[in-house]
């Protein structure tokens, strides 16, 4: 099967191609000493090697609990999966003596106008994403976890999501689409561009953050239900103003496929592409607006009927950058007020910070920050 490197400068399942399935899941630490606190990532950083490199499960004596849940069979198959652990800033509140190593721009998520938090799916001491080819490798990957270290970890909340599977084809791979029924991930910047990576996504030595925290990422989750009887009810003409892409092809207004360049500069009162278009906001496409780019990473949820009887779905959100506030908060400020936002609403998530890779097997989760 499939398998991610689990060792490296960086962590696996920031530039590593979106597979089908993902998953958000938020814990509070209970370890109540730093000794635990390393015990923790030591245990996390064994489960996560194990898991995404594989193998057969040791057998026990029946009399005691099977070491795994089963539900991959006698060997686990790693299918893709990679695991990406990431830390809130409660952790560097006082309970382990790590104020002083707190990534500079790490805080609680805040409020933005158009959300509605509910506390139960907001924060986290840890956010472990679990990413693979099915919802079953992630939630064996996620069993393991919660069974290996039950003094130490206790899950505050969870977000699975996926992504359709899209046919290859001729020429470059069409994006998947949202629940909105638009290609999503075009205009993403280049994951297998290095250096556009350390200028956007990976934390470089010399930008101000504590030394430990070079080649780690500012990670934002946030859950983004989507009001689809709404949008369904949308003439046409107006989805795809308040995107500005052509909802088909996924292609900018006055362009014809997915990846022909959003052009604005020629369009300065917005008549082909409104100046509030999502697309527009979101990247106004200046030289001064290029720090702000970010890596987005969502997979679309669907959870059952929400009370009114509407369908409670809608978008994982998951965004990388180098620094938060030139990414994720300078974009959302932006969006802030979008036409979008009638059928959009934020309900939880939390700000993150990804720690960088583990380099070898001496190595583990956190060591440098620790
Ligand atoms: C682009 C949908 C939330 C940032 C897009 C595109 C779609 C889309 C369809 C165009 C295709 C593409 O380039 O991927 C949505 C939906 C959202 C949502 C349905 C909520 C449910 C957000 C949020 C942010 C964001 C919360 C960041 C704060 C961006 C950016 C682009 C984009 C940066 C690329 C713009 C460009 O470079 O042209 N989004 N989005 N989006 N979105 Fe969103």
């Amino acid at each position: 099967g499939e398998r991610q490197s689990f060792y490296g400068v960086h962590q696996p399942g920031i530039v590593t191609p979106r597979p089908a399935h993902g998953m958000a899941a938020a814990f509070d630490v209970l370890a109540s000493s730093k000794e635990d606190l390393v015990r923790l990532f030591k245990t996390l950083t064994e489960r996560a090697a194990f898991l995404m490199q594989g193998g057969p499960v040791p057998e026990v004596n029946p009399l005691f609990p099977p070491p795994d849940s089963g539900l991959l069979g006698p060997v686990v198959e790693p299918d893709n999966l990679t695991l990406t652990v990431a830390v809130g800033a409660s952790l560097f509140d006082g309970r382990f003596g790590l104020e002083a190593a707190k990534p500079r721009q790490l805080a609680r998520m805040t409020r933005f106008p158009n959300d509605a938090l509910e506390a139960a799916q907001c924060h986290g001491d840890l956010m472990v994403q679990i990413c693979s080819n099915s919802a079953d490798a992630n939630i064996h990957a996620l069993r393991d976890l919660i069974k290996t270290m039950p003094d130490l970890l206790a899950i505050r909340w969870k977000q699975e999501g996926s992504v359709p599977v899209v046919a290859a084809k001729d020429g470059p791979p069409e994006n998947a689409r949202n629940y909105l029924g638009f290609r999503d991930g075009t205009a993403n910047p280049a994951t297998n561009d290095q250096a556009l990576m350390d200028e956007l996504v990976w934390v470089q030595a010399g930008q101000g953050e504590p030394d430990w925290a070079t080649g780690g990422s500012y990670q934002v989750v946030r859950i983004i239900r989507n009001f689809v009887e709404r949008w369904d009810r949308t003439a046409l003409k107006e989805q795809e103003d308040i995107m500005g892409r052509q909802k088909m092809s996924g292609a900018p207004h006055g362009g014809k496929s997915e990846y022909d360049e959003p052009v604005y500069t020629d369009d300065p009162k917005g008549e082909r592409t409104k100046l509030d278009a999502h697309i527009r906001l979101a990247n106004p496409r200046t030289a001064e607006t290029r720090k702000n780019l970010l890596l987005r990473r969502p997979f679309n949820y669907s959870r059952g009927v929400a009370k009114n009887g509407q369908l409670d779905m809608g978008l994982l959100f998951i965004c990388f950058q180098r620094d938060l506030e030139a990414g994720f908060i300078t974009v959302q400020r932006r969006l802030n007020g979008e036409p979008l936002e009638e059928y959009i609403k934020p309900v939880g998530g939390g700000y993150f910070f990804a720690l960088p890779g583990v380099l070898s097997d001496k190595d583990f989760l956190g060591r440098s920050m620790l």
